[in-house]
């Protein structure tokens, strides 16, 4: 199929009257400046398991076409671009333009500046993203930015600035697409309606095997760490930043606070890989109103995955999983309907953010959102949330760096401390 920024079978002229008719109802120059149509055209910026999930969701669930890639590795350039073609070409649409496939070091820079692309989508390592994010809005396109949104509290701030500074020009989307699962919606608006009473305590636990990746035997160390930069503290903030920042993410939003202080303990013992991630954490975060949150991970060995969250109050308790259920007990008791027990899930694609049961229109609807904010013009700016989410997360890491020691919010934020991966980029070139 050819590409439809070249005039010949443009997308636009598909959409012939009714997308003229709803271009006056839209602003498109909310999409695009002084554009006159209301197709988000996207750019993938990291091609691995997560950035061509999501990207094929929205073309998938969306009107967005996806007009270029970007990525460090021409191998995962490659893959992206012809999964994303092989999406494009099942939803009726357009094949992405051989020129905008940038790749290296620099492909961020090539991607954001492409003329090509309205809005971003980054599903780069952690470790690059407060800096992914900067050079997306200085370029003004709408960012979808995957979580975590930094590895460390300077990177987090900076998003939260960056985030101030945007004062409603562009979309901005962070990667949590639980608050967008209907029956965690539907929890949500319950917990607040006072139906659980006045939270007491909670329980939340993220279990997870080994994160599994290939040993790439052929390319150099720097190599193979960026690539299998998931069991990387530095790349990734480990585990608890990485992965376990949903479930801490989640709490955020129905407790409605972040927590104010955090004691914890863990360790790597059980890990198999190169990496210098942790295999399991510990912790007690306290949240206003003395709300106590213990929450347990592990991410190493071959046991099955389970993600679940109990929170106690005075009148009963919310109790939501990632499969089946999500539910209240205890004077107004309520099941979200529907949810039927789905097969154990399945390890590769849970590392995509697949999870089948409660989290099922998650992503569709999450990639929805992002598109209906930009072409409605009511933008979203989710980089405040998204960055105490990620604080919130290195608030347990910390404190399980220091067992027996409490660590405070205040204290967390003083904190300048950069994580350095010691690479030089150029390397890749
Ligand atoms: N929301 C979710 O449920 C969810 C699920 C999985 C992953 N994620 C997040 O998505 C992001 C990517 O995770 P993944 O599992 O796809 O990892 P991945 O390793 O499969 O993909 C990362 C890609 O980025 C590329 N890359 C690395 N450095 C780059 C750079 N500087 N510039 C351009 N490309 C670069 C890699 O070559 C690779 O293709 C992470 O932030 C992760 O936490 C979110």
């Amino acid at each position: 199929m050819s590409d439809p920024l070249d005039g010949k079978t443009s997308r636009r002229r598909f959409l012939g009257t009714a997308a003229a008719a709803s271009v006056m109802i839209i602003k498109p120059e909310l999409v695009r400046g002084s554009a006159a149509n209301s197709t988000v055209r996207l750019g993938l910026l990291g091609c691995g398991g997560r950035g061509r999930n999501v990207a094929s969701s929205f073309l998938q669930h969306t009107d967005a076409v996806v007009t270029a890639v970007g990525d460090m590795f021409a191998d995962n350039l490659e893959k992206g671009r012809s999964v994303l073609d092989e999406a494009a070409q099942k939803y009726g649409k357009p094949a992405i333009d051989p020129s905008r496939a940038f790749r290296g070091p620099d492909a961020y820079q090539q991607l954001f500046a492409c003329k090509e692309v309205d809005a971003v989508y980054i599903a780069t390592p952690p470790w690059f993203h407060p800096a992914h994010l900067e050079a997306a809005l200085a370029a003004d396109k709408h960012v979808y930015l995957e979580k975590p949104v930094a590895v460390d509290v300077p990177g987090a701030r900076k998003v939260m600035a960056l985030g101030e500074k945007l004062k409603g020009r562009r979309s901005l989307a962070v990667g949590f697409q639980i608050r967008h699962a209907s029956p965690y919606v539907e929890l949500a608006k319950r917990i607040h309606d006072g139906q659980i009473g006045q939270p007491v305590c909670g329980q939340i636990h993220y279990f997870a095997s080994a994160l599994e990746r290939p040993p790439f035997p052929d390319a150099t160390p720097a190599e193979r760490r960026l690539r299998n930069w998931v069991h990387d503290k530095a790349l990734s903030g480990d585990i608890i930043v990485e992965q376990n920042v949903h479930i801490i993410d989640v709490t955020n939003w129905l407790l409605k606070a972040h927590p104010l202080k955090a004691t914890g303990t863990g360790g790597r013992a059980g890990r198999t890989d190169r990496g210098d991630c942790w295999s399991h954490y510990d912790c007690v975060f306290t949240y206003p109103n003395d709300v106590h949150v213990s929450f347990a991970s592990t991410q190493f060995g071959k046991a099955a995955w389970g993600v679940g969250m109990q929170y106690y109050g005075t009148k009963g308790c919310a109790e939501a999983r990632y499969d089946v259920p999500v539910r209240i007990s205890g004077e107004q008791a309520w099941e979200y309907p529907g949810l039927s027990k789905p097969e154990p899930t399945d390890a590769a694609l849970a590392v995509t953010g697949t999870f089948k049961g409660a989290l099922d229109d998650a992503d569709p609807n999450k990639q929805k959102a992002f598109i209906e904010s930009i072409v409605s013009g009511n933008l979203l700016n989710e980089a405040a949330s998204g960055a105490e989410a990620a604080l919130s997360a290195m608030l347990g890491r910390v404190a399980a760096a220091t067992p027996g020691r409490e660590v405070t919010w205040e204290k967390l934020l003083g904190s300048k401390e950069v994580s350095s991966p010691g690479m030089d980029w150029k390397q890749f070139a």
